[in-house]
């Protein structure tokens, strides 16, 4: 799709950091998340012990092509059996929470709510969870951040059938009981939209979908199976009296129209923010339902309506917002309509077509916060429209507590010291972290959203998904032959920040 060739507008208000003197006062609010994030798939390995069943990662990572660099999660770091280092480096940090996921194939191997549930995989975690507690470090709990069982991919095509509801929600009803009490912040799902978008993309799913459902349908359908397996989970979390709070966690962000006056690029972004965020998040805090953009543009057979049993169900169903803003981009409007666009690639529905032109956005770079703009995956930092994007959720899905779910960097540049300091330094990284907390301290106090956690993705360097361990997220690093773990300069910074700006 070729990008629009006029230069985009300028935003000076939405970017004027704050004078030197002003952030270092900021405080953030008492009994504020400070934490690091992980997943199960991408730091825990030991995929085939303790009576793990395979996940559709597992075998995702086995196809040729799969995973860019060849590498799989088999090992990784190993984090299953070295939680307690990885628990105590973080303490050790002075941070005050992780956020990680359960792995549904550990606990339910075979997946289905009528499968043996594995005691073994239920008491690892039951540690896991007291190892946290012990450390002062909080644990903050994920159901689902992608590695569906693959027991239920071949048996009915995981998402795209709606016999994923019932066993999800046994599956979060299991692991609600057991740690109950412990565990007090939860997410149902890790960012679902992407989760849904990609389900297309990779080797196993697209050579077997269920019948009935195709590449163009599968992501809504997806979405709709999801959606009603999470309202599922937080009925039962109520119905259970589960002490704490639940929500999910939406993927990153609001758009910023391309040409600031353009009635076609608002129209743009608020399609796009409809796709990507309302699709969840319009159902669960506002309307109860799908975006109305979705409604006129999909027919039912793509996108099931909800019925009124199900909207109760869904709306209302997330304590707090939950959002993981790595960047933000600038949304053009197709310049040839969307139905040129729709006609000319292939994907046809998903937002990235059907919705918008994403325009990649480097002004943050350019205002010279850093001269290194590009990660090593789809990420570039864009510090300078935080707050708008922060302000924009606001608007749109009005909350009273906001996670920063996940934020940070794939930092392309960072060298491994071998002088007897032995950290990393990940300047770009650590530049990342520094001028979105400013943003986020700016945030809280003169936008006054109310966000009560951060949470730097991630604790370690770990496998990201189709572009393996190539790609460094973590702020410490893993040596892939030792497995030992060396802080980088951006741990000690982040450790530095909180000291700094934290209540007691
Ligand atoms: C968000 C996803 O939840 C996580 O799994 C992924 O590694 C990071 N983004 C970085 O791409």
């Amino acid at each position: 799709i070729p990008v629009p060739s006029s230069p985009p507008a300028l935003y000076p208000s939405w970017f004027a950091p704050a004078p030197k003197d002003v952030l270092p006062k900021l405080k953030l609010p008492k009994g504020f998340k400070f934490g690091v994030a992980t997943a199960a798939y991408q730091v825990e390995g030991a995929v085939k012990n303790d009576g793990k069943g395979p996940t559709m990662w597992d075998w995702n990572s086995r196809q040729p092509g799969g995973v860019l660099d060849g590498t799989n999660g088999d090992v990784v770091d190993l984090h299953y059996y070295l939680y307690k280092e990885d628990i105590a480096r973080v303490a050790a940090l002075g941070f005050n929470a992780h956020s990680f996921s359960i792995s549904w194939a550990r606990i339910f191997p075979f997946g289905t709510a009528d499968s043996p549930v594995n005691r073994v995989a239920l008491a690892h975690y039951s540690d896991l969870i007291d190892y946290h507690i012990k450390s002062g470090v909080e644990p903050v709990a994920t159901l689902f951040h992608w590695d569906l069982p693959l027991a239920l991919q071949a048996y009915y095509g995981g998402f795209t059938s709606p016999k994923i509801v019932d066993d999800f929600v046994n599956f979060a009803k299991t692991v609600f009981k057991a740690y109950n009490g412990r565990v007090k912040t939860w997410y149902t799902f890790n960012e679902p939209r992407v989760y849904c978008g990609q389900i297309t993309t990779y080797p196993f799913v697209n050579a077997s979908f269920a019948p009935g459902v195709n590449a163009s349908t599968a992501p809504y359908i997806c979405a709709w199976n999801l959606l009603r397996a999470h309202a599922g989970a937080v009925k039962a979390f109520r119905e259970m009296k589960i002490q704490g709070e639940i929500s999910f966690k939406n993927d990153d962000y609001v758009g910023i129209p391309w040409r600031a006056n353009s009635t076609e690029d608002m129209a743009a972004v608020e399609r796009h923010a409809a796709f990507r965020i309302g699709i969840f998040s319009d159902p669960a805090y506002t309307t109860g339902d799908w975006p109305k953009i979705m409604t006129d543009t999909l027919p039912p057979s793509y996108l099931p309506r909800l019925t009124a049993a199900e909207k109760k169900d869904i709306h209302g169903s997330a304590d707090f917002f939950a959002t993981d803003p790595y960047r933000t981009q600038w949304i053009a409007a197709p310049p040839d309509g969307i139905d040129a666009c729709v006609k000319n690639t292939s994907h046809s529905m998903w937002p990235e077509c059907h919705s918008v032109v994403l325009v990649d956005s480097n002004a943050g770079w350019a205002a010279g916060l850093n001269p290194d703009p590009l990660s090593d995956t789809w990420l570039q930092a864009t510090p300078n429209f935080l707050r708008e994007s922060l302000r924009q959720l606001q608007k749109r899905w009005p909350t009273k507590k906001m996670y920063i779910s996940e934020f940070g960097f794939d930092e392309p540049f960072e060298e491994l010291r071998t002088d007897m300091f032995r950290i990393v330094e990940d300047v770009t990284r650590t530049n990342y972290y520094m001028t979105y907390l400013g943003e986020i301290l700016l945030a809280i106090h003169e936008d006054k959203i109310p966000i009560a956690g951060t949470f730097a993705w991630a604790m370690v360097d770990n496998t990201e998904w189709n572009s393996g361990i190539s790609a460094k997220f973590g702020i410490q690093h893993v040596n892939y032959t030792t497995l030992e773990r060396t802080y980088k300069r951006s741990a000690f910074a982040l450790s530095e920040f909180y000291k700094a700006h934290a209540q007691k």
